[in-house]
């Protein structure tokens, strides 16, 4: 018996109990679908309008009738709650993108409590790995919900001319400014270096409010290719666009601790926060060992968390 291919609970042979009524509406699923990547991408080329989903990834929309198997669906509507992820199309290792993007939200969510898209590793009817995950933009009567990433938000702010976290995190709610410190901090320990505009978007609430959303498109980028170690500056000012990679964006705990300061979130909270960060590098460690990734991909991945860790433990940087 393996893992869970939800939850990643050990002993586990497909899904767990509570990951069918999370994910598939206690429906029993199968994690090996029964039609291939092709099935959808032949019908998303016939389509003149293309998708409006963005992103560079290839994706599609998957239907789970009730009752049904999973079915390819042709538009976003109230019967398509999931997104499908087929294998990176190139880069380094790309067949591992959909467990390394599985692992990594799983971590997100029971290791850090940050709430997530709900996600599953599965495979297509070839074998080959895919990711899907829920929907969060409809709710529980099939009505859809705003949605508005940080890139259309920041850019109908005229005033934003600078786009950075910090940006983000003040136009945030107060309510949210914690959640949002402890993704950035997650991000930048699992070597996350795509949390772009695009990346973050807020969700309308039941009450109609515009609150942060569930995080998605979580993954260690570097497995696949040479990125930076975050996506954007942290601060408004220190504008480090134009240092060599590798430099861009070398954070510590001390720079997340002044960003939580910038976002008047109280001492004792942050220190908090970042104390917990500290404590789970073995446990992130070992959720990339249970989870769906080869072996080399376990050992890159955990190659970069190490290295992470160690930025984030640095002293205190001197800026002359
Ligand atoms: N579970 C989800 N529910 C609703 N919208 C989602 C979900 N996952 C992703 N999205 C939306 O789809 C877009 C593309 O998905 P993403 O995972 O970011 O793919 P890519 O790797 O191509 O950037 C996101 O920017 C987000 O707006
Ligand atoms: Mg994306
Ligand atoms: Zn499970």
């Amino acid at each position: 018996m393996a893992q869970c291919n939800g939850c990643l609970k050990d002993n586990t042979t497909g899904f767990c109990s509570s990951c069918e009524t999370l994910l598939f509406n206690r429906s029993k699923v199968r994690p090996q679908l029964n039609f291939n990547w092709e099935d959808i991408s032949k019908r998303i080329d016939s389509q003149p309008m293309g998708f409006s989903i963005s992103g560079v990834q290839r994706k599609g929309f998957i239907g789970k009738p009730r009752g049904v198997e999973f079915v390819p669906k042709m538009t976003v509507d109230e019967k398509s709650q999931y997104i499908i992820k087929p294998m990176l199309s190139r880069f380094n290792l790309p067949d591992q993108s959909p467990a390394n993007e599985h692992a990594t939200m799983q971590m997100a969510k029971q290791l850090f409590n940050i709430r997530i898209a709900e996600c599953a590793f599965m495979t297509f009817a070839n074998g080959t790995p895919a990711y899907i995950t829920k929907r969060f933009d409809y709710d529980v009567s099939g009505k859809k919900l705003n949605q508005e990433d940080f890139a259309s938000v920041l850019q109908a702010a005229h005033k934003y001319t600078s786009k950075t976290y910090q940006d983000v995190g003040e136009w945030l709610s107060p309510l949210n400014r914690v959640d949002f410190l402890r993704i950035l901090i997650f991000n930048f320990l699992i070597g996350n270096g795509d949390v772009h505009l695009k990346n973050i978007s807020l969700l309308e609430t039941a009450d109609r409010d515009m609150m942060l959303s569930p995080s998605y498109d979580l993954m260690n980028t570097k497995i696949h290719l040479t990125d930076n170690l975050l996506a954007l500056n942290l601060f408004k000012e220190f504008e480090q666009t134009r240092l060599p990679l590798g430099e861009k964006y070398r954070y510590s705990c001390h720079d997340f601790i002044e960003f939580g300061t910038r976002l008047k979130i109280r001492e004792p909270i942050i220190t908090k926060t970042i104390d917990s960060f500290d404590k789970k590098e073995s446990q992130v460690l070992a959720m990339v060992d249970k989870s769906f990734l080869s072996e080399e991909a376990k050992e890159l991945y955990k190659k970069n968390v190490a290295e992470n860790y160690n930025l984030y433990r640095q002293t205190k940087r001197v800026i002359t």
